[in-house]
This record gives structure tokens, C-alpha cells and sequence, in this order.
């Protein structure tokens, strides 16, 4: 365990210039997408991080071959001999991630059978599976849930449906997807979401070969086709790493430019970080200029140099503001004046963290009810998901133990803002989401050491 402690000497502003890659949230699931192709597919800019690797492992477990490509972050994955895989070796992977679930649909389109090993990903409530099993189960899927994990099969093949999800989850519409382009006939999906990864995704699956019409009101169109071919794409940028470094930037005093963080993607967080006080410049003018070749744009994000302001706010689905910003966002809101509110409408468990803030000098209430707007699904069911944060408020270190991504992520904003030396434990699990993040620290100025 101890070469799993990050020691951060925090108080100094984090000050330069990181890039983000392709979305976590994008690039696996564009991964799983290449199981459906005839040919092989090319994903650039994928991030080095734990959850494309468990990705790739499954792949590799169902014969997809990938390999590196010629470009830095390019990888190649050939399909053309996809085979099952035994349950204990599928199980290796168990509890690493939330995305084998995804598997679903391709592997009975490829197989007509599957198996899905128990799930992981960030312990920020129950995370059930019901939108999932329901929809597979319409579209013909015979599910067989056992303690192991979820046996799958397709003895009449898998045939287009009309769906409507109970609410817009992003990895019930990406299921929906995935096995909607290879179904037989037209499927219809009423209250998708439609968040930017989910309409990249759709590119992905446009570009080889499916039908898929993003009509209003998150109402989403599939015509089923009989084959699908290989793909090339750039993914979407890492917005939530963006904003990760953004509240970074706010929370520590400093000034961060983001290289390949997109202003489209962003325009929600970019207004909180305003209305905050937080100053940001969008430095794609740099590339659009005739003459610059070579140049990356991105976003500058800085502290104001006066005192921030408190905001009240709530998390939603797509174009609402991300349940991913909530956290690291909060840490830069104990140094904002006044009173601020988050409501957390995404998931009901997901301020467990604010704990370990208060015992670094924040001061945060967590409350049951829905605070600062409107009433959302956790409201009457007793769930604390509503967050005051009254500042502003000195940090100072402490030793921590990180509970899941984003929430580590936070804790280490706060130990890098906190006078005093920290100690973060389990920083392992930030190399799930966050390429390389010991060496961004590092080019940003921070002083951190490994135990
Ligand atoms: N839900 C159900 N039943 C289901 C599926 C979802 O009740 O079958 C509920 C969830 O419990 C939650 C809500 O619906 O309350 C939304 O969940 P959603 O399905 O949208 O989340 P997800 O697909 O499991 C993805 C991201 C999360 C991100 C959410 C929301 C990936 C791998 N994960 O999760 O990202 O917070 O969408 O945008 O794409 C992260 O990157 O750290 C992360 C947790």
C-alpha cells in the first residue's frame, strides 16, 4: 500500500499548460464499438489510463487483436476473428469497470451468446443495471443473471424495439445503441441521452455503416443494417478532465492552460466558472490563424486574483451541468465568499467525499433535501444530496484515503491548495480516468513525491 501514497506539499498555485486526450467516457465505449465491425478500426488519442487497458483486455479476451498504431496514442483493433472467451477468464476483469456491460449487444450480434462479468467503476451509489437488462430484453436477449455475473443469449436473434428509459442514463443509451445498429428492423429510444460522448458515439457508428437519427426530445432513430466495416475517428476531448484541471487552477490560485479542451463541450461549466469569478480565455484562435501551423488551442483557466463568489447549483444530464464537474468544482467553492449550493440530481450518493474537506478546515453540510431549486427523483427517498459549502474556508493538509475517480481527484485539488504537507492515499485509482496525472502535476508546478 505505501507505494500507493502521494505525498503533497500543497499552498502553491499550479501554473502552465497540460493537454487532454480523448474522453474516457468516449474512447471506451468507441472500443467496444470495433467488436461490431467486419474490418479493422483506428482510434486516435486514446489516453494511457486503466480503464482503456481493462477494455482492451476484453477485447483481446474475445480474439480482437489490438495493437499500437503509427501515431503516439493510436490504436488498432481488428475484429475479423472474434471468439468466446471461458467465464474465468472474462472474470479476471471483474469489479475493474463499469463498461464489460457494453458487450452486450456486440458479442451476441458477433457470437449469439455472452458473458458479463460482475461490474466496478466508482462506488457512488447502487448503480443498477435494470435500464440495461430491460432493453436488452426487448430488442429478444434471453438474460440469465447469475452470482458470477450475466449470461446472455439470442436463440431468435435480436430484433429493433420501442424503448423509453425511466430516466436519460448514458450507459442504457450506449447499450441501446450498440445493439440497435446490428438489430433486424428500426428501433426507437425515447428519453436517450444525449450527452457530446453519446453523439460522438454516433459518429463512431455512423462511420461504419449504421442509420442513426438524433431527432428532438431526446428521441433517438436506429435502422438496423446487416453489416458494419472498421472506422477511424479522433475522439471527443476529456472534458471532465478539463474541468478537473480548471478547478485545479481555481482552488490553488493559479493559471492553467488545458491544450485540446473544446469550448463546445464546455459551455455550461465555462458560465459556473464565470459566474464564480474564474477567468478563462479560449486559445483556439492560435490554430484558426493562417501561418501558426503546429499550434494547439485549448482553454486558459485562471484565478481572478480577487475573491471568488458563491454560486447555486445543481448537476443534470447533458446540457445540464456534470455530475463528473460536481466534485473537484466543490473543492474550489470552500474558497469562494458567501454560501454555495450543489444539489446532485445525477446520483444519490455522491458527497460522501465532502467529509474528508471538512476535516481540512472546509465547512459543508450535506442535507436530504433538494436544495436551491428544483425537487429531483432523490428528494423524498432520503438520500443526502444537497451540499452547502459556506467560505471561505483555509485549508489545511491532512492525510487522506481516496474513495472513487472524481472524488479523488478532488481531494487532491484540496491537499494541493491546503497549507501544510498531505498524504493522499490510494492515488492508484486516479490512473483510471487521468493520463498521466504525477507528470501534469509536475509540469505544473506542484510539489508531490510518491511515499
Ligand atoms: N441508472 C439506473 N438504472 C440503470 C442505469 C442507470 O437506475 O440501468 C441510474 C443511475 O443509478 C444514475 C443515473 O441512472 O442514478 C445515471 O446513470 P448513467 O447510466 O447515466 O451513468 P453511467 O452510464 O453508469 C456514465 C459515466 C459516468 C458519469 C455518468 C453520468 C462512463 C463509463 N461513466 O455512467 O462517469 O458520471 O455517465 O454522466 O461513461 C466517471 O467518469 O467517473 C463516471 C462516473
Amino acid at each position: 500500500m505505501t507505494d500507493d501514497v502521494l505525498v503533497v506539499h500543497g499552498g502553491t498555485p499550479l501554473q502552465g499548460q497540460i493537454r487532454v486526450r480523448g474522453a474516457k467516457n468516449l474512447v471506451s465505449k468507441a472500443m467496444v464499438a470495433a467488436l461490431l465491425g467486419e474490418t479493422p478500426s483506428r482510434l486516435f488519442d486514446v489516453p494511457r489510463i486503466r480503464d482503456v487497458e481493462v477494455v482492451r483486455g476484453l477485447l483481446e479476451l474475445h480474439g480482437v487483436k489490438v495493437s499500437d498504431g503509427a501515431d503516439d496514442g493510436e490504436i488498432v483493433m481488428d475484429p475479423t476473428n472474434v471468439e468466446s472467451a471461458s467465464t474465468d477468464e472474462i472474470n479476471v476483469h471483474a469489479g475493474s469497470s463499469r463498461i464489460p456491460i457494453l458487450f452486450c449487444g456486440p458479442l451476441l450480434h458477433r457470437l449469439g451468446h455472452a458473458f458479463i462479468p460482475d461490474l466496478g467503476g466508482c462506488h457512488i451509489g447502487p448503480r443498477p443495471i435494470d435500464f440495461h437488462i430491460q432493453a436488452l430484453r426487448e430488442f429478444g436477449a434471453v438474460v440469465d443473471k447469475q452470482p458470477e455475473g450475466m449470461h446472455l443469449s439470442a436463440p431468435n436473434g435480436l430484433k429493433g424495439a420501442k424503448l423509453e428509459l425511466p430516466y436519460p442514463s448514458v450507459g442504457a443509451t450506449e447499450q441501446v445503441l450498440l445493439t440497435a445498429v446490428r438489430a433486424e428492423g428500426v428501433t426507437e429510444l425515447r428519453n436517450a441521452a444525449i450527452e457530446p460522448e453519446i453523439i460522438d458515439l454516433i459518429c463512431v457508428l455512423q462511420k461504419m455503416g449504421a442509420i442513426i437519427t438524433v431527432h428532438t426530445d431526446r428521441v433517438i432513430e436506429i435502422q438496423g443494417v446487416p453489416r458494419l466495416y472498421g472506422y477511424a475517428h479522433k475522439p471527443i476531448p476529456d472534458r471532465i478532465e478539463a474541468a478537473s484541471w480548471a478547478a485545479a487552477a481555481l482552488a490553488t490560485k493559479g493559471e492553467i492552460e488545458v491544450l485540446g479542451a473544446r469550448q463546445a463541450d464546455m459551455m455550461t461549466f465555462l458560465n459556473v466558472f464565470r459566474s464564480i469569478g474564474g477567468e478563462f480565455q479560449i486559445t483556439d484562435d492560435r490554430v484558426a490563424r493562417p501561418g501558426v501551423t503546429g499550434a494547439e488551442g485549448g482553454i486558459k483557466f485562471w484565478h481572478p486574483g480577487h475573491e471568488l463568489q458563491a454560486v447555486a447549483l445543481e448537476t443534470d444530464v447533458h446540457p445540464g451541468f456534470m455530475t463528473d464537474w460536481q466534485q473537484p468544482l466543490v473543492v474550489a467553492l470552500t474558497q469562494a465568499r458567501g454560501l454555495s449550493i450543489m444539489h446532485e440530481t445525477v446520483y444519490e450518493q455522491r458527497l460522501g467525499y465532502t467529509d474528508a474537506l471538512n476535516q481540512m478546515g472546509a465547512t459543508i453540510q450535506v442535507y436530504r433535501d433538494c436544495l436551491g431549486g428544483t425537487p429531483c427523483r432523490f428528494g423524498r427517498r432520503n438520500f443526502k444530496h444537497s451540499a452547502v459549502i459556506a467560505g471561505p474556508s483555509k485549508l489545511h493538509a491532512a492525510d487522506l484515503v481516496i474513495p472513487d475517480l472524481r472524488a479523488g481527484f478532488a481531494h487532491l485539488i484540496a491537499a494541493l491548495a491546503a497549507e501544510g504537507t498531505s498524504r493522499v492515499y490510494g492515488v492508484d485509482l486516479i490512473n483510471r480516468g487521468y493520463e498521466d496525472f504525477e507528470g501534469k502535476l509536475a509540469a505544473l508546478g506542484a510539489h508531490v513525491e510518491r511515499l
